[in-house]
């Protein structure tokens, strides 16, 4: 193989599940995997992560014929033990890091154990890459689960190895971020990069002040110099894929499924909603503030539907299950209190949507209302315009989402005004 690029990231495109026995490999949801997957496919590289799937659940059978099955697709598996996967994946990275970051200092959890599975994990990680790596290739770490391996590859590797991170969620304000008892540890790892990324400018700003205050580094143009290196800080919105994307869109079965939706919400206005079951992303505001519209003009009783896509997204920690019961209940007692014997107002649908669906919804809503309370990007509100060929349709976005930053056509909310 030719010099390649690695990407590593704690999720691969793909997960691996196992039921009665059998193993079975689906695409995985987010926006990581939707942005990275066409540079992967598109470039000699190979993309190192977790499968989805506990090392106890597989056989050394099952283990081997998963390896093999996605070398074919120049993917490289790393296994996660099911302690690891419930203190670092569950604990540290979305019990810890993911809510700090997105600004719910209440909920993050400071607890050494995670912390000593973040580091254990980070190295395994770097076991894996260097298992891989050769002399020419380029190597680009993803989000924040692995924050420590930029400074773990550059102790073994030398300056002259080159080295991406980028960061998916927001970094919020240095006065959250040093709420972290490991706030230098994770500065210093991700400073091992030649080359870091955020998707806005306020995340870069936010970056160099956190290492300005804490470790005492000044930065000139978002370049900081640490001892014989210089480390570039900037941003780098991630899009989607438009031409890949917009091909999909005259796929046989996507056309079919088109007509298909035309007809079912025939003389109805559609509203779209589409996210990862996440208490970051303003389900339940997003609820009340369609109750408010439809008490506050009933003449849209009958000609208006909400469909609430909501996919299972990290269940084993508690503040998800929570959410999942709030929206259960917000949606239940919204239809019940509007709905007629032929219409009602919410389609909630909790599960995975697989993207042809998706395509489909995007064509067929007047609305997609996306309102994430603090999302680093959001691809979905990406997808929505890219969906809308003839140039009609409304977005309603955020200012909390990355996007709003750039799709500043849309009608831009602030999420927690119901
Ligand atoms: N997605 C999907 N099926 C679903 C929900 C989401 O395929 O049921 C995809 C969606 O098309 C998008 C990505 O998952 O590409 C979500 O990315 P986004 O940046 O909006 O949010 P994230 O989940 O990364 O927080
Ligand atoms: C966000 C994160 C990704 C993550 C995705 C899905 O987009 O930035 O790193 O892969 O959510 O979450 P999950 O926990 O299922 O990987």
């Amino acid at each position: 193989m030719p010099n390649k690029i690695i990407i590593v990231s704690n999720r691969l495109p793909v997960r691996v599940s196992k039921s009665n026995n059998a193993i079975s490999i689906q695409p995985s949801i987010g926006g990581l995997a939707t942005g990275l997957k066409h540079i992967h496919e598109k470039n000699p590289c190979i993309w190192i992560g977790w499968p989805g799937i506990s090392l106890e659940e597989v056989s050394w059978s099952e283990r081997r014929y998963i390896e093999e099955n996605l070398a074919e697709r120049s993917l490289y598996p790393v296994f996660l033990s099911s302690e690891d996967i419930e203190n670092y994946y569950y604990g540290f990275c979305n019990s810890t890091i993911w809510p700090l970051f997105h600004y719910f200092p209440e909920k993050a959890r400071f607890e050494e154990r995670f912390w000593h599975a973040y580091q254990r994990v980070n190295e395994l990680y770097l076991n894996a890459v260097l298992e891989v790596y050769r002399d020419g290739d380029i190597i680009w770490v993803h989000d924040y689960h692995l924050m420590l391996l930029p400074l773990l590859l550059r102790q073994k590797l030398g300056n002259d190895a080159p080295i991406g991170f980028f960061l998916h969620i927001p970094f919020p304000s240095s006065e959250v971020f040093k709420l972290m008892p490991w706030r230098l540890e994770i500065l210093r790892g991700i400073l091992g990069a030649d080359l870091v990324g955020f998707h806005t400018y306020g995340y870069v700003r936010h970056f160099l002040s956190a290492v300005r205050r804490l470790l005492g580094f000044e930065n000139k143009l978002g370049r900081i110099f640490i001892e014989d290196r210089v480390v570039l800080v900037d941003a780098f919105p991630m899009g989607i894929d438009f031409e890949s994307f917009v091909s999909l869109l005259s796929d046989n079965e996507v056309r079919r499924k088109i007509e298909e939706y035309k007809l079912s919400f025939q003389g109805l206005k559609v509203i779209l909603s589409v996210d990862r079951l996440d208490y970051t992303k303003g389900i339940p505001q997003r609820l009340l503030a369609y109750e408010r519209f439809l008490s506050k003009y009933p003449e849209y009783i009958g000609k208006v539907v909400l469909v609430l896509l909501v996919s299972p997204s990290r269940i084993g920690v508690k503040e998800y299950a929570e959410l999942k019961r709030c929206i259960d209940e917000l949606v239940g007692r919204i239809n019940g209190r509007f709905s007629t014997l032929d219409w009602s107002p919410i389609l909630y649908v909790y599960k995975f949507t697989p993207l042809q669906d998706l395509l489909a919804l995007y064509v067929v809503s007047d609305v997609a209302l996306i309102t994430p309370l603090y999302d680093g990007m959001n691809l979905v509100s990406k997808e929505y315009v890219a969906a809308k060929e003839g140039g009609d349709g409304v977005l309603i976005l955020s200012e909390g989402a990355g996007a709003s930053s750039e799709l500043v056509e849309a009608l831009i909310v602030n999420p927690n005004n119901i």
